[in-house]
């Protein structure tokens, strides 16, 4: 019995709107025959000491004169960790980030013992999640001590803000930028998708390709401004976080989704894409967001968990659920592609949703400026509302939807208690308690 092995060949009839990029390699026209997956032979060159075929095909990967561009093996993970172990090592300072960051970042400043200063934000009216910096609400009072800052852009439901504006104001104020652009590698690929943080002359920017381009899962590149400070401490992290056995089958995947992006025209995803939203729009309501390539979807009544039952049980898998919608990726679809697009559009059509007319409570995010601090050493419990003014160990997180409301070394006030009490279930309040760091 062999489980993963045989659990992955049940997926035969499975259609995908979900990552990686080249949906069950019916995207793109990835060759990665096993025989490839190869060594640092003579030859092959050493990815962690590149001069080589690496080292030139790392030239044709950057995507403009002033970066320098490095293949990731080991996903964005890796490339937003080794940024804030650089920034720890060559700098004194703090970091300010959006509260939506990937949790490789609150990984990266509790490995280093960061702090950081959480910047106020806006959200979205369409989907409900953080979408944007909130610069009506940020002085530079608030970044004292700050060199550098990390952003989301765009955020997983491919919504975007006016990245220019945003690094154009942190260099005003001395503060690099970190983009996690996780999301976005396919952006710039050509004028109906959004523009890549690259074209503002962000300093380091990751972008997983395997999300949205084709390429084999954990394949990212991460883009350095060649004068950024932190260049060359970047680099001494990629090695030391990497495998030191980096695969070849990523890193010609990454090569490979590349090219694609170099060559995409994208008159055929523009049409199907339209198709397909009109079949959708039969059952459900159609969320279009700034980026083209993803699609949010609801009916009312139902959760996004049950809206996502209803279309696995045609076969066709989607990206994640929330409390209220549906999150689909969408392939980028081109001429020649074997996507079987008319057996989407027929199972999608198929799908018969009752009527229903509840409607559920939203969360109101917590938009506000706060503060990170990793937590380390004692916790003790206390009744939540002995916790005002106390920094939280555990973070407090709303569920449904499960987007933490108060995150850990945060200090809880009495506004958040406020929000809390309207939800019957937060994870990190047990019994009325919670858990506050222990300050002796
Ligand atoms: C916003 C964001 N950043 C970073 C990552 C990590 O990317 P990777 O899977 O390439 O390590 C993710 C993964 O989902 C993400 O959603």
């Amino acid at each position: 019995m062999k489980e993963i092995t045989d659990q992955l060949k049940g997926y035969t009839a499975a259609l995908s709107l979900h990552v990686p990029g080249h949906h069950r390699h019916t995207i793109g026209s990835l060759h990665l025959p096993v025989e490839h997956d190869m060594t640092e032979i003579t030859g092959l060159d050493d990815y962690h000491h590149a001069e080589d075929v690496i080292a030139k095909s790392e030239l044709i990967l950057s995507r403009h004169a002033d970066y320098r561009a490095r293949y990731l093996v080991n996903g964005t993970t890796t490339g937003i960790l080794s940024v804030i172990l650089a920034h720890k090592k060559l700098s004194t300072k703090r970091v300010a980030m959006m509260r939506n960051v990937h949790k490789s970042v609150l990984n990266a400043l509790d490995l280093t013992g960061t702090e950081a200063v959480i910047l106020p934000m806006t959200v979205s009216d369409k989907t409900n999640q953080y979408d944007g910096i909130d610069f009506d609400q940020l002085h530079i009072n608030m970044l004292k001590k700050i060199d550098l800052v990390v952003l989301t852009y765009p955020n997983y439901f491919g919504e975007i803000f006016n990245i220019k504006e945003a690094i154009e104001w942190f260099h005003a104020h001395d503060i690099e930028v970190l983009v996690d652009e996780a999301h976005g590698a396919h952006f710039d690929i050509t004028d109906s998708f959004p523009s890549s943080s690259i074209k503002y002359a962000g300093d380091y920017i990751v972008q997983s390709y395997h999300k949205t381009l084709p390429a084999l899962t954990m394949g990212s590149v991460i883009h350095m401004k060649k004068q950024s400070k932190l260049v060359e401490e970047v680099y001494y992290y990629l090695s030391v976080l990497q495998t030191s056995s980096p695969s070849y089958l990523i890193l010609s995947s990454l090569e490979q989704a590349h090219d694609f992006y170099l060559h995409y025209h994208d008159a055929v995803f523009l049409s199907q894409r339209s198709e397909l939203i009109a079949g959708l729009k039969q059952t459900f309501d159609v969320i279009e967001v700034g980026d083209p390539l993803k699609l949010v979807i609801r009916k009312q009544g139902f959760t996004g968990e049950e809206i996502k039952a209803l279309i696995e049980r045609e076969q066709i898998f989607v990206e994640l659920s929330t409390y209220d919608s549906v999150l689909l990726v969408l392939p980028l679809w081109h001429a020649g592609d074997t996507y079987p697009f008319k057996e989407l559009v027929k199972r999608i059509e198929r799908i018969t949703v009752p009527e229903r007319t509840s409607v559920f409570q939203s969360l109101i995010l917590n938009q506000a400026d706060g503060s990170y601090k990793p937590v380390t050493g004692q916790f003790k419990a206390v009744q939540l509302k002995e916790g005002v003014g106390c920094r939280v160990y555990h973070a407090l997180t709303p569920y449904p939807p499960g987007i933490p409301y108060v995150l850990p070394g945060e200090v809880l006030t009495a506004g958040h208690i406020k929000v809390l009490e309207t939800f019957e279930n937060v994870h990190g309040i047990i019994d009325g308690n919670i858990n506050i760091i222990d300050e002796g």
